[in-house]
């Protein structure tokens, strides 16, 4: 059986990772539990704490076959204040870490988060050919993972780096980023709290919907394929924009409390991203991935199995 290191593993998409994937690979989960929680994963799967910046962290897990690196310093609002120094610590120091420790110990292929935040306000759909300017920190660090990733597989041939730029990922396990989850998700927690949900704007700004199941999908394909990658960069998404409003009419549909959404005017006076929809025909072409959770389907099992006394710490209202 394959072996698989997942750091971030008891994060959002770490967990779902690792949970849809316990029976086909030999998984370990490490997290230093900074925004993970290690009730997301299955009981029976191997978690080690501990901090992808650190080797001797790294050197607990034992050998591996391949690494899906996912820790890190997970949204834009995290690098705001205070986080800023410390976001890109985590973030590079992290990156550059794990491909270190991978390269030398013979680790086959390195996986990673890149983000669809580096495309900004791009023509859409977004398509890996654009020319990318990153108009916040956080999608500066993705953009220097595929950077770095591209350096170290010119001196190191035989370790593919692949990177992923996952469009807006939504699905099970995201209680513990609190504030900085999917708007799918925060929205959710307040309708069933009574809230209103706020939307800034007229709602008609648009995101690529994205079930994590697909998106470890995405991830999972890229271990399997037997083509040589290099460093190359695929998009992860659906190939679907989708407005806020048309959310909130659904999660309005699913509850069917009385709730309706609060329309305020965008604090967000910079680099709003006022739509999203990714080309995929890349990964389609070169790995064979096809979403397959209608996003109808995903709100309808996000209502089902809301789990409010998991969340750190929320409100729709806050800087995205
Ligand atoms: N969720 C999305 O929509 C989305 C979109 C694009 C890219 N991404 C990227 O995907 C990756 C996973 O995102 P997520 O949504 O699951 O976020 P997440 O915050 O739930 O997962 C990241 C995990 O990494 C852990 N972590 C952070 N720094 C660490 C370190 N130094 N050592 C060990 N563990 C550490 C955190 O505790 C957390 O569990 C991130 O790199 C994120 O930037 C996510």
């Amino acid at each position: 059986m394959k072996k698989v290191l997942i750091t971030g593993g008891a994060g959002f998409i770490g967990s779902n990772f690792c949970n849809i994937n316990k029976d086909k690979y030999e998984v370990t989960a490490l997290d230093n539990l900074f925004l993970g929680d290690e009730k997301n994963l299955d009981p029976d799967i191997k978690f080690i704490k501990g901090d992808a910046c650190k080797m001797e962290d790294l050197d607990k897990v034992g050998p591996v076959d391949y690494v899906v690196h996912l820790a890190g310093t997970s949204s834009a609002p995290m690098f705001m204040g205070d986080g800023l120094i410390k976001g890109y610590m985590n973030s590079i120091e992290s990156f550059i870490t794990v491909l270190e420790w991978a390269s030398k110990n013979g680790v086959k292929k390195v996986v990673y988060a890149s983000t669809s935040s580096l495309y900004g306000n791009n023509p859409l759909p977004l398509v890996e050919t654009q020319e990318v300017t990153p108009i916040n920190h956080y999608a500066v660090t993705k953009r220097m993972y595929e950077y770095s990733s591209a350096c170290y597989n010119k001196v190191n041939p035989d370790m593919d780096i692949i990177g992923f730029r996952f469009m807006s990922v939504y699905g099970p396990n995201e209680e513990a980023k609190g504030q900085f989850a999917n708007l799918v998700s925060q929205f959710c927690w307040d309708m069933a709290r009574g809230l209103a949900p706020v939307i800034y704007g007229d709602g008609s700004q648009t995101r690529d919907f994205t079930n994590v199941r697909d998106v470890v999908q995405g991830l999972t394909l890229a271990i399997e394929t037997d083509k040589k990658l290099g460093a190359d960069v695929f998009n992860i998404g659906t190939g679907r924009g989708t407005s806020l409003n048309e959310i909130i009419e659904a999660l309005e549909k699913a509850f069917n409390n009385g709730i309706k959404a609060k329309y305020i005017e965008n604090p967000v006076k910079e680099g709003y991203v006022r739509g999203q929809n990714a080309d995929i025909s890349k990964i389609q072409e070169v790995l064979g991935y096809e979403p397959t959770v209608k996003l109808e389907d995903g709100i309808k099992e996000q209502v089902e199995n809301i789990r409010l006394d998991r969340i750190r710490q929320t409100s729709s209202d806050n800087l995205r």
